[in-house]
């Protein structure tokens, strides 16, 4: 798939961010970039523990590294998982990459070349839960 240049360094984030993942468990490694409001990158890698249910995703751990980085808004987030071709965000993550996302924030599913699907956040996930919070 033909990309700009702003997805393919966001593509090579997330496998970076991959390569720092803890998944001896699962030996299912995922990297997550986010390009956040102020244009900086943060990268985040899932991170088992012997406990299964204590482990956390790569977007969760993006998204930590964004916060504490200062930024509150994602751009664009490049997912990349080893042994997929395409990782789409699970369930939980989804409803915690919308809560830094607008409706058109762009999701990159990647596998080990570069991006070959471009989703919104809306079609990532529709209908989701919304009040009129914050
Ligand atoms: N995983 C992620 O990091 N992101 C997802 O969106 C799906 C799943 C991780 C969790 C676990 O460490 C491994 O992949 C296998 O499920």
């Amino acid at each position: 798939m033909s990309q700009d240049t702003s997805a393919q360094v966001l593509f090579e984030a997330a496998r970076e961010a991959m390569s720092f993942a803890h998944a001896p468990y699962s030996k299912f490694p995922v990297g997550a970039a986010i390009r956040a409001e102020d244009g900086k990158i943060y990268k985040g890698a899932n991170i088992e523990n012997l406990s299964f249910p204590q482990g956390w995703c790569a977007e969760p751990s993006a998204i930590s590294a964004m916060i504490m980085g200062g930024a509150k808004k994602i751009t664009e987030i490049a997912v990349i998982a080893e042994k997929l071709a395409l990782c789409p965000p699970c369930g939980g993550c989804r409803q915690k990459i919308a809560e830094f996302a607008s409706a058109d924030t762009k999701i990159y599913l990647c596998d080990e070349v570069g991006v070959q699907k471009v989703m919104t956040m809306d079609e990532l996930l529709p209908f989701s839960f919304k009040t009129e919070l914050p």
